[in-house]
């Protein structure tokens, strides 16, 4: 890939979605376009980035922002932050709402890639309020259309579901058969309280009306500066009921950025009850 191109890439990347592409990252996303350029038919990655200046190819970017970010996740990761869900945050919420009177337990999970996030909340959230009368929801927002449709599709490879505990597993997934052999899906008694929804955290406001009592943006921050970083935070808290909490991920420490947000543990802040 020639500097020009490298350079127009990663500058419409960063334009689009603030995630900077280092000169350490050429090999990557010259490795990256491979696909795009199968996809698009097109021989070479000069006229792969002609094709983009053309404009009107808004598709094309997201497949582009899509093909170069990385969407690694997986079931309960972070553990510790689906602990302190179930031990801290719900019993204080569920002990609030005697007075607030809130329609329902609301969570977010901002970045959510292809669902292991948002399913691992859910199955914290139908486990925690077991017995209770409160309603609750779970919104998952992504840029990449493309790992939303799995998302919403909900079906895992043994490999991806084969940590959980098993009465998780027999709890919350269907065993795929036939051609489905070796496949899980998520039963409809968890799918049904998560919608996913298509969002650039970067480009304007969420289309939420009410606040959330949790929001989980976890390892998507890493990619932005700390002025993207800052603006985002600041956006995401004013999102939070008072007391409820933003999950980051742990090695995306807020230090070095102004946000109204306490520290509670190592990346767990809460927007101040008094706020
Ligand atoms: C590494 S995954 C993290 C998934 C999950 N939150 C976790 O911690 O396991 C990062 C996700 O952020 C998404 N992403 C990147 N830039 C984004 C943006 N500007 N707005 C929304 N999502 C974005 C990617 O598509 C990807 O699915």
């Amino acid at each position: 890939m020639r500097d020009s191109e490298f350079e127009f890439i990663r500058t419409l990347v960063y334009e689009h979605s603030r995630i900077k592409l280092g000169s350490d990252k050429r090999e990557l996303v010259s490795a990256r376009l491979g696909k795009r350029l199968r996809a698009t038919n097109l021989d070479s990655i000069g006229e792969y980035c002609r094709f983009l200046q053309a404009g009107s190819c808004d598709d094309e970017l997201s497949h582009l922002i899509d093909a170069i970010s990385t969407n690694h996740t997986f079931f309960f990761r972070e553990a510790a932050h689906f602990d302190f869900v179930r031990q801290h945050a719900l019993p204080e919420m569920i002990e609030r709402n005697r007075v607030e009177r809130w329609p329902r337990f609301y969570a977010w999970s901002a970045a959510c890639s292809s669902g292991e996030e948002p399913y691992s909340l859910a199955t914290t959230l139908i486990e925690g309020l077991k017995g209770s009368t409160w309603g609750w929801h779970i919104e998952a927002t992504d840029i990449s259309r493309r790992i939303l449709a799995r998302a919403n599709d909900a079906i895992y490879r043994e490999e991806t579901v084969s940590r959980l505990p098993p009465e998780t597993l027999k709890a919350y997934f269907q065993r795929g058969i036939g051609p489905q052999e070796g496949n899980y899906r998520v039963r409809p008694n968890l799918r049904d309280r998560v919608s996913f929804h298509y969002l650039n955290l970067l480009k304007g406001e969420a289309p939420f009306r009410d606040p959330f009592h949790v929001i989980f943006c976890r390892n998507v921050m890493i990619y932005f500066d700390k002025e993207t970083q800052e603006e985002l935070v600041n956006r995401l808290a004013r999102r939070l009921v008072p007391g409820g909490y933003l999950f980051v991920g742990h090695a995306e420490s807020l230090s070095g950025i102004k946000h109204p947000l306490q520290l509670v543990k190592p990346a767990t802040y809460r927007r101040p009850p008094q706020s």
